[in-house]
């Protein structure tokens, strides 16, 4: 075998932790054909995960991964389970390019997407999410990332009853879903593409076995409430995230059909406390480090250890999202 050399590197504005740096970032340093990379993650698979699930995101910098078909591969090497979307019960409308690898969101590039961890608002989420750069965006377009350990240590300083609520309570989700695709909002998955069902009947059904409460709309769209679900995971001993789609669900669940306000409360039914979830939103983003992305970049992301989110662009933008190791998690039982 040829030999292959990769250096870590040190990106601009990379955060030092006492155990970690966020990102820790792998640079190729010799050409080599897309089928040789292959078989080097192949070979330092456990060293990958090992580094994503200790830093919580890896960047992958000048290997030759051109098109989907080389991520669809290169994941496929690190030998995790597919966690497809037509399983997810993501809101946002997706197009699937291979098995494992899809569009990450088709909302209009004006569309910001706050950070969240993907689908921690549902009880099914991967433990892995990973993106590949194909088309670089002209100008904004970056994926902002956030260590959620941190900003949990650092919330709990500031705002320790709101805390304490998170982790007694958890969280509750509302959401509209329209009868058909809508492309114009970040979260226009139709509820039968959501719920993978035909009929309203079957809608029920599933929603009934997931233990959510509904009710139909005039114009046919669906709203849904999750059961209270956990805010808070601890993802190794003493370690804990605030895993959840606060932020997002908070600033960002807004289109037509949905009202951030009625979005999110606490598991018992109150409403969250603006100021705490301003203290939490101007931590997070205090925290966040951008990845700018060049074509071909690979990020291997721990999401239960770190957030992401998407800033508006102009121009093409093609970066693409694969799931991995699906967990469950919930409900939470709220004390009386
Ligand atoms: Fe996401």
């Amino acid at each position: 075998m040829d030999e292959i050399r990769v250096e870590e590197v040190t990106l601009p504005r990379t955060q030092r932790y006492t155990d970690s740096v966020f990102p820790s970032a792998l640079e190729l340093r010799t050409p080599a054909s897309i089928s040789r990379v292959v078989e080097w993650v192949a070979d330092q698979r456990e060293r990958l995960l090992g580094m994503t699930r200790q830093h919580g995101a890896v960047l992958l910098r000048g290997f030759p991964v051109q098109v989907a078909s080389d991520f669809d591969a290169l994941i496929n090497s690190l030998r995790v389970e597919n966690f497809p979307y037509k399983q997810s019960l993501s809101n946002a409308v997706r197009v699937n390019y291979t098995e494992r690898v899809f569009s990450a969101n088709e909302a209009p590039p004006t569309v910001r997407i706050y950070l969240h961890h993907e689908l921690a608002q549902t009880p099914m989420f991967p433990e892995f999410i990973f993106f590949f750069c194909e088309i670089a965006p002209e100008k904004g377009g970056e994926t902002p990332i956030c260590r959620s350990d941190v900003l949990y240590e650092r919330l709990a300083q500031s705002e320790p009853q709101f805390v304490q609520d998170l982790e007694a309570y958890g969280l509750q989700y509302t959401n509209v879903m329209p009868s058909a695709d809508d492309l114009n909002s970040g979260m226009g998955r139709s509820w039968q593409s959501t719920l993978g069902v035909a009929s309203r009947e079957q809608a029920e059904r599933r929603l009934e076995d997931l233990g959510y409460s509904w009710q139909w709309l005039d114009d046919g769209a669906l709203r849904a409430s999750t059961p209270p679900l956990p805010a808070v995971r601890e993802v190794s001993p003493g370690r804990k995230t605030l895993f959840n789609q606060l932020i997002a669900a908070y600033s960002g669940w807004s289109d037509d059909r949905n009202d951030p306000s009625k979005a999110i409360r606490l598991g018992n039914g109150q409403p969250l406390d603006p100021r705490a979830v301003q203290c939490m939103i101007d931590l997070a983003d205090a925290l966040t480090f951008d990845v700018r992305w060049q074509p071909t970049d690979v990020v291997l992301m721990d999401n239960t250890l770190a957030m992401h989110g998407r800033r508006p662009f102009e121009g093409s933008r093609r970066v693409l999202a694969s799931l991995a190791n699906m967990r469950t998690h919930g409900p939470v039982r709220v004390p009386a």
